[in-house]
């Protein structure tokens, strides 16, 4: 097995940003003292299997992140690509196109997601020798329920007052009255039996997903809202396998999210510096 892995690092992290196109990036935030993406591409640095790895940016973004990072990617080996401008998976397709011949398999991993185990990319690796797609994925334990927006015809008609008055004349603690309380409404709720919430690494044999991804530029399969790499290869009719996931393999969503990493870090950081004292004997026994 010789693995290309693939890090798309090209988002605009607009949710990270609260709304924000051009506000920083979040690949690049330091996160417990190391880059976001340098984490992530140490991910597979020692794994046997890998044999090249490609992080693709955005492309208006590429001379300016080469002059920030090319030391660094140089001394982690890895090849900086120019990613697309909108989606994900315009990404992924300038990547694939410059995985070397010489690759088997293809993983695909966000350079949004740092936190991912030894453990958990070893199932991946260890099923993707027998199994052509492989997806790391766990159940889902929220309830779900379907929403949509309000839909203002059938609402109770206006308050005249609120045209003379506007949110002045409502109490305080109105939900109208605050335009960040939005509010929607429950259209059913959907079973979450058989459901589960899907993460990456995932990983193909590289025809197969070179196949999932010339169905969408040779236009036989509209990709457009595809957040994952598995979703064009079930387009393909070909079976996709789960491996279980893990609760910790976060990816940096939502700016509320550095915080659950750095205290995910630095609990294992305290797990490892005991396991140490437990092999070379703490200090307490020096005395
Ligand atoms: N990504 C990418 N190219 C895109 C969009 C996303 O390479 N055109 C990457 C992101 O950089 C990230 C991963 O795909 O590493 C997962 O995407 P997501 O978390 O959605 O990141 P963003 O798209 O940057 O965030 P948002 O959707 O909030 O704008
Ligand atoms: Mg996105």
């Amino acid at each position: 097995m010789k693995t290309a892995v693939i890090l798309p690092a090209a988002g605009v992290g607009r949710r990270f940003n609260g709304g924000d196109d051009a506000g920083p990036s979040k690949v690049e935030m330091t996160l417990a003292g190391k880059a976001v993406f340098v984490r992530a591409i140490e991910l597979f640095l020692r794994r046997p299997e890998v044999s090249d790895v490609l992080l693709a940016v955005h492309p208006e973004k590429l001379e300016a992140f080469a002059l920030r990072w090319g030391d660094t990617l140089r001394f982690l080996g890895v090849r900086l690509v120019a990613g697309g401008t909108v989606e994900r998976w315009e990404t992924v397709a300038k990547a694939l196109a410059e995985v070397p011949a010489h690759c088997t398999h293809v993983a695909v991993h966000d350079a949004a997601r740092p936190m991912t185990s030894d453990a958990l990319i070893e199932r991946v690796f260890a099923a993707a020798a027998t199994h052509d797609a492989v997806i790391p994925a766990l159940p889902v334990t929220s309830t779900l329920k379907r929403v949509k927006e309000l839909d203002t015809a059938s609402e109770p008609p206006a308050d005249p007052l609120d045209a003379i008055l506007g949110d002045a004349g409502k109490a305080g603690g109105d939900p109208g009255g605050d335009p960040g309380a939005e509010v929607r409404q429950v259209v059913e709720t959907v079973p979450r039996a058989g459901l589960v919430a899907v993460e990456t690494p995932q990983v193909f044999a590289v025809g197969l997903l070179r196949r999932a991804y010339a169905q969408v530029s040779e236009g036989r399969f509209d990709a457009a809202g595809v957040t994952d790499d598995a979703s064009l290869v079930e387009a393909l009719g070909e079976p996709v396998y789960v491996v279980e996931g893990e609760t910790e393999n976060l990816k940096l969503t939502r700016a509320a999210d550095v915080a659950l990493c750095e205290a995910i870090l630095a609990k294992r950081a305290g797990d490892a510096s005991q396991s140490r004292k437990r092999l070379f004997g703490d200090d307490d026994e020096d005395e």
